[in-house]
Order: C-alpha cells, then sequence, then structure tokens
C-alpha cells in the first residue's frame, strides 16, 4: 500500500512537472510599451512562443498582418509561425474578429496557453501585434539570429484604442535626399509606434523627388543642385542655371508603389506632398516657362528667403501642368488626402505679371493674397473631382479657405483654432512642439540644426486641442504630426538621431488617454525603449541624458554658484573638479557647486556605472580683468547685449547657442573696448573669446589689436592678429589668444576687433564676442 501511494504522488507530480512547465512571470516595471495603452493587466506567467506556435487567423486577409511578427521571428529567431485558418486549442497567436469592438480598437489577453487578439478591422489588428511585438524580448528586433533565448509574452490583459484618429510624421526628401530603404525602415518604426501617417514631403526648392512621366525634367533637373555641403546651409551661395548639378535624389514611380504597399501593409497611410504655389525653385528651374519671368533658375543647394520665385497664378498653362503632375501623383498614391502646401509664397512678382494682375480683375480678386486663395481653391475644385481631400498649411487660410479643405497648422494652434471653428479639420504639427529639426538639447553638444528648441518634454507636453476650442471644434482636431524638416539633416543616422526617442512622445500623447499621460513615467519607459531602439540599430539621441549646467557669479565675492540638472527627472549626476577623472565613484551631485578660483568641472548622468550622454566639461577662468570697468567706443547692439558693461570679464562664457544672452554682439562696427584695471597691472596675454555661426550672419574676426597704456591717452600696440575667412558648416566657439612681451605698470587695455569686411552671399557680419581674458 505504501509503495502504490508514493508511485501514485510520483505519477502525479512528474505529470504536473511536465506538462506544466512553469513560464515566468514578470513585473510592471519589465513591461516597456510604448504608447501606453488605455488599460492593461499584468498577469503572473507568460506564454512561450516557439518554433510551433502558430498564428491563427480568423480570414485570409488578416494574413498580411501575421508578418508583422513573421518578419521580426525570421531574422532574431531564425523560425517562422506556420499561419492558418484552422483553430488549435492551445500555442497558437489567435486573430479573432470581434464586431463590439471599435474601429482601431483592439484587445489582447495572454496567457500561458494562448494569446487572443481580437479586434474589428485590419487596423485594430495591426495594432495589437505591435503591442505583442513590444511585449516580446527586445532581442526580438535583432537583425541577425539570437541564441540562448526564450519567447516569452508576459500574461497580460490589455484593452486599447487610440485617442486621435490622426498621428503623424512628415520627412523632408528634399533638402536631403533618403533613398527608398530608409523610408521603408521608417514606416515600420512608425507602424511600431502605432503611428499611422507619413507626409512624404516630396516637393520643395531645392530638390524635386517624385518621377512624373510626363514632365522628365522634374527629377532630371530639379532632382539634383550643385553640391554646397561643406557650408552652413543658409550661407550657401547662389548657383548659376548651369552649373552642374550632382547632388541630390529621386524616387521613380517604381520605387513609390514599394513604398505605398509596404506602408499599407503596415497600417500607414501615406500623404504625398507636392508643392505649390512657392517652393517650388525645383520645378522652375526645370521648366522655367512656369513662374512669371520665364527667365531661367537654378536649383538653390541651400537656403532662399524670401521665397519669391513661385508658380505663375496666372496663366493657364500653370494649372495644366499641375493638373498633370497630380493626376499622375493620385495614381500612385490611393489615400484619400494630398497635401499642396501653400505656405510661405511671396507674392512680389504676382505684383508686376500681367497675366496673374489680368486674373486678380477678370475674377474680380482684391489682392495676391487672394489670388492664393484662387489658386489653391481651383486645385481643391480638381482634387474633389477626384475624390480626393485637400490639405494645405495653414498660409490657405489667408484671402479665403477652400470649401473642404484640411488645415495643417504649423505657425502655432492658432491657424488650427481658426479653422476648426469655420468647421475644417485640422491636423496640429506647431513649431512650438512638434519641430524636430529644433535642437533637442544644447548645442554645445548637438549636431547643427535650426536654431531654436523641441526637447523631449516639450514634445511629450503637446496637446492636440486647446481648452479654449468648443466641443464642434475639438472635434475636427485630427490629431498631430512631428515634422522633421532636413536643411540640417544630411544622412539617414542624423535622421534617426533628430526623430528618437522625441517621435516616441509624440506617439504616446497622439495615442494614449490624457489621464494616462505622465512624463515621470514616460521618462523612465522611454530609458528602457532605448535599449530596444539599441537593438532596432536605430541611431537615437541621448540629449535628455545630457547635464545642463545653470552658472551664476556673484561679482562682489568673485563667487561662481553652479547648478545640475537634466532633463531626465531623478538621473545620478556625478562631477569631477580640476582634471580628476570622472567616473562611477566621482563626487554625486546633491546641492549646487560654488567656486571661486580657476575651475574645470566635468560632469555627467551615470547609470550602472555607465556614463549616459554627453559630457559635461566648463571650465571656469578667473583672469586680471574680472570685474573691471569696460568703456566701449561702438555700443554693443541692444539685441545681444548680454548682461551689459560687465558681460565680457564676467568669468562667465557664452554657448554654442547665439542667443543665450551671454554673447555681445556688434554689426557694422568693430568692437573697441577699452578696460581699466583700477591699479597698475603686469600684463602680458590677451584671450578674445568668438562666436561663428556662417549661416546665421555671425563670423570670426578678421583683425584683433591688443594696446596698453598707462595712462589712457597714450596707447603702444603690444599683440595683433590676422587671420582668413573659411567656411564653416556649424556654430564653432575659438578664443584668439594674443601673448606678447611682459608689460609692467598697467592700468587700460584697449582691444580692437574687427569684424569680417565681406560675407560671401554680401549683407554685414556680426560680430560676438564673449569674455576677454586679461593675464
Ligand atoms: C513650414 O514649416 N513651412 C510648413
Ligand atoms: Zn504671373
Amino acid at each position: 500500500m505504501k509503495l502504490f501511494k508514493i508511485l501514485l504522488l510520483f505519477i502525479a507530480l512528474s505529470t504536473f512537472g511536465c506538462a506544466e512547465k512553469e513560464n515566468p512571470s514578470f513585473t510592471k516595471e519589465e513591461l516597456v510599451l510604448i504608447p501606453q495603452p488605455k488599460s492593461l493587466n499584468l498577469n503572473q506567467g507568460s506564454f512561450e512562443v516557439t518554433n510551433s506556435t502558430k498564428i491563427i487567423i480568423a480570414q485570409d486577409s488578416l494574413a498580411s498582418v501575421s508578418s508583422i511578427l513573421n518578419d521580426l521571428f525570421k531574422r532574431a529567431a531564425g523560425f517562422e509561425l506556420e499561419t492558418s485558418i484552422d483553430a488549435h486549442a492551445e500555442n497558437n497567436i489567435q486573430l479573432k474578429i470581434n464586431s463590439e469592438i471599435a474601429k482601431e480598437a483592439y484587445e489582447l489577453k495572454v496567457t500561458s496557453e494562448n494569446v487572443i487578439l481580437e479586434a474589428n478591422s485590419k487596423l485594430g489588428f495591426v495594432y495589437g501585434m505591435e503591442t505583442i511585438r513590444q511585449l516580446l524580448p527586445k532581442e526580438i528586433e535583432s537583425g541577425s539570429k539570437v541564441s540562448d533565448i526564450e519567447w516569452y509574452i508576459p500574461n497580460v490583459e490589455i484593452t486599447d484604442a487610440p485617442q486621435y484618429s490622426y498621428r503623424g510624421n512628415m520627412l523632408d526628401v528634399s533638402r536631403h535626399f533618403f533613398g527608398k530603404e530608409y523610408i521603408k525602415k521608417h514606416i515600420d518604426r512608425l507602424a511600431f509606434l502605432k503611428l499611422n501617417t507619413f507626409h512624404f514631403h516630396l516637393v520643395d526648392d531645392q530638390g524635386w523627388r517624385i518621377e512624373i512621366k510626363k514632365y522628365p525634367k522634374l527629377t532630371e533637373v530639379g532632382g539634383f543642385r550643385v553640391d554646397q555641403e561643406d557650408s552652413h546651409w543658409n550661407a550657401r551661395t547662389k548657383n548659376e542655371p548651369d552649373a552642374k548639378a550632382t547632388f541630390g535624389g529621386f524616387y521613380t514611380q517604381e520605387d513609390i508603389k514599394e513604398i505605398v504597399a509596404y506602408a499599407q501593409e503596415r497600417g500607414i497611410r501615406v500623404i504625398p506632398e507636392i508643392e505649390m504655389p512657392a517652393h517650388v525653385m525645383s520645378a522652375i528651374a526645370s521648366y522655367p516657362w512656369l513662374s512669371c519671368t520665364g527667365e531661367p533658375i537654378a536649383v538653390p543647394s541651400g537656403g532662399v528667403w524670401p521665397i519669391t520665385d513661385i508658380y505663375c497664378a496666372g496663366k493657364e498653362s500653370t494649372f495644366e501642368f499641375l493638373e498633370d503632375v497630380l493626376s499622375e501623383v493620385m495614381q500612385l498614391f490611393p489615400g484619400e488626402y494630398i497635401h499642396v502646401g501653400g505656405d510661405e509664397a511671396t507674392k512680389t512678382n504676382w505684383k508686376t505679371c500681367p497675366d496673374c494682375q489680368r486674373r486678380i480683375k477678370e475674377e474680380g480678386l482684391a489682392d495676391e493674397d487672394e489670388l492664393q486663395s484662387y489658386f489653391m481653391k481651383r486645385i481643391e475644385k480638381f482634387l474633389n473631382k477626384n475624390d480626393r481631400t485637400l490639405i494645405g498649411w495653414d498660409e490657405i487660410l489667408e484671402g479665403g479657405l477652400p470649401e473642404e479643405a484640411t488645415v495643417m497648422s504649423w505657425r502655432g494652434f492658432e491657424g488650427g483654432w481658426e479653422a476648426s471653428a469655420a468647421g475644417h479639420d485640422v491636423i496640429m504639427t506647431p513649431t512650438s512642439h512638434l519641430y524636430f529639426d529644433y535642437y533637442q538639447g544644447s548645442p554645445d553638444n548637438e549636431p547643427v540644426a535650426f536654431n531654436a528648441f523641441t526637447p523631449l518634454k516639450r514634445v511629450y507636453e503637446f496637446r492636440p486641442v486647446l481648452d479654449s476650442m468648443s466641443v464642434k471644434q475639438k472635434k475636427h482636431v485630427l490629431g498631430g504630426q512631428a515634422n522633421l524638416w532636413a536643411e540640417y539633416v544630411p544622412t539617414e543616422a542624423h535622421s534617426e538621431y533628430m526623430l528618437f526617442p522625441r517621435l516616441a512622445a509624440l506617439a504616446e500623447v497622439v495615442w494614449s488617454p490624457e489621464n494616462k499621460l505622465d512624463w515621470e513615467d514616460f521618462s523612465v519607459r522611454i530609458r528602457k525603449m532605448m535599449e530596444r531602439f539599441e537593438v532596432m540599430g536605430i541611431n537615437y539621441a541621448k540629449s535628455a541624458y545630457a547635464v545642463q549646467p545653470e552658472s551664476d557669479i556673484d561679482l562682489e565675492t568673485g563667487e561662481i554658484t553652479i547648478k545640475l540638472k537634466s532633463e531626465f527627472p531623478n538621473t545620478e549626476i556625478r562631477y569631477a573638479l580640476n582634471g580628476e577623472e570622472l567616473n562611477a565613484e566621482s563626487n554625486l551631485y546633491e546641492n549646487e557647486i560654488k567656486v571661486d578660483t580657476d575651475t574645470q568641472l566635468k560632469a555627467a548622468v551615470f547609470k550602472n556605472g555607465k556614463v549616459m550622454g554627453a559630457v559635461l566639461d566648463k571650465t571656469f577662468k578667473f583672469h586680471k580683468a574680472v570685474a573691471k570697468p569696460v568703456i566701449y567706443k561702438y555700443p554693443y547692439n541692444q539685441n545681444y547685449a548680454s548682461s551689459g558693461e560687465t558681460a565680457l570679464v564676467n568669468v562667465l562664457k557664452g554657448s554654442k547657442y547665439f542667443k543665450d544672452g551671454r554673447w555681445q554682439g556688434w554689426i557694422n562696427n568693430p568692437a573697441i573696448i577699452t578696460i581699466d584695471l583700477e591699479k597698475e597691472t603686469s600684463v602680458s596675454e590677451v584671450i578674445v573669446g568668438s562666436l561663428e555661426e556662417q549661416g546665421t550672419g555671425i563670423y570670426f574676426p578678421q583683425q584683433l589689436k591688443v594696446e596698453v597704456s598707462k595712462d589712457g591717452k597714450n596707447f603702444k600696440e603690444v599683440a595683433s592678429l590676422k587671420r582668413d575667412y573659411q567656411t564653416n558648416p556649424g556654430a564653432k566657439i575659438d578664443n584668439f589668444k594674443m601673448g606678447f612681451e611682459l608689460q609692467e605698470n598697467i592700468r587700460f587695455v584697449r582691444v580692437s576687433v574687427e569684424p569680417l569686411a565681406k560675407t560671401p552671399n554680401g549683407g554685414g557680419a556680426w560680430l560676438f564676442l564673449d569674455e576677454i581674458q586679461i593675464k
């Protein structure tokens, strides 16, 4: 009897042990979902995907959805999940249609036995699959086979649906061209974040990127420009129409079809933008008869402002051309929306063009704004006839909106407010939150960008609707979109850098319910998500880890107070002083740091003993002129006054951001500065700090001179320096050192700094100085 009992127990145990293999449980902290789902319950245990797991689809039309997971498993796991319509009891991922569920919503239930994904549309299934993807170990994103890993999906119950129906991202492929493969990769990443719209900015002054069969010169001529990549975008010179243009590229119609089909499979609609009437110098370079003057122009290599080379709104041939172009475009892009730009047209040529003026008269238009309105309305009629909806930038409000137009509000939220009040649909894409060509951190640490800021937290603070909107207006706000203009984005890696992680912040604020939006919580998840970005091979920015110093000096006591923080909250900041090595054992920053002698400060955010993001390296140099009176022969410009009379002798130095409030600026005058040392002093060196950013019109000096005096009347020149102009594509700080034989009993030092006499583009040269050190 006894033996029998033991045997029974053994059988029971072994049965339990074998059939019920215990899959691991996960903690809430291990779930890294972006965007955050509407509701989420985490249960004990997990489901393991193996090479015998099947995907069971409710109908054949869902077969393409299974490729979202299978493309990943094929690469990272070395197997694919068999997809079939037959139901199996367990070990499967079931896609079930549930007619109770809203269009883009889905419900996901993962148990140790199976995964059940319910939805009522292909889109719902796509989003559910993307959630499963994020629940899998990050190694699933690997481009090559990963061994020693089990593919567990934590047991969860999720119900989810988007807040906004328009969740977009625009890539500008005109200012810099990005190949088809990158675009596809990017589309997959949009899907990963449950974004649903790719706005394809195919036309702009600096490049026409879509093949149009009827007008081959658009890409042959308009797709290429003279290579001036080694200059700052806004410092590039005007090209001659016959200059050799080699820099650029375009998509063939076959490429476009491939991109659109790829996007469709992942639930992404593609909206082409065919700009008009401005931002079309590439088209006019190809066919000069499109402009008012008909004069030949070249595709510009860089910034053009204001934009006066625009389509003629008077000649019928312009509209024939545009209808032909749009007809081919509509063949390639099956979606509802066609974006036709409408922004930033300076209409000076329309004022003097007989054709444009005749049109104004014949149509009874009040002015050139109404002529643009006529232009856009006429294009809208053509699009509507073809069952398409026109989208335009918010300038299309000026002079009267086309009847059915959807407005993309970029110059703030106001255009969106106004258009929604007039009953139009609106997409919010304000520069204040969603321009990803702006800096995401201090220019000291960042590659050159448009001179404004959209840090990660600012993106997360974006909300598409305004409190001041009526219920009716709010309904017209379809959602939001981040724009990556590519003037300063020359490579794919750089494009990824500007997009990630900011795109994840946008994705969450347009998908997740407002009561789920929490910056602190997001900032924890995004840091973990970066580990997945790493496996995905995304060159994401670590800018939110950078230490942001804030320093102040008390000029009476000479004491500097330094505060350190990072954009990510609750980080471990460590610092080292005066050549000490910065490492995981360095001083932990807790309270502000105070220094009153020459100090080098290094600091960084640490995580698990490793440096995250940029290392701050700042030097505070005291010198003989600190806090001494300064006399200016020519006053500094009031817009760049810095802290006034003490700015150049306060130890604190300017950064690479020209508007940081530390730089003192002059235009059209040299800076001639006399410093009164207030007592007899020996001097042997003067160092002048200067900033250059050629695209902003700020140039290093051409010549510097130092004179010394005992009485303030008779000066003796002791040093000078000359330098030649050099092209410089970014922002750069230089310290011009002038050493000389020791001069004793000196009371006054006069420093004369000559700006660059002639800039490459004409126009005056700004001179920016900060800190004149006397030693
Ligand atoms: C724009 O940024 N010009 C729409
Ligand atoms: Zn004209």
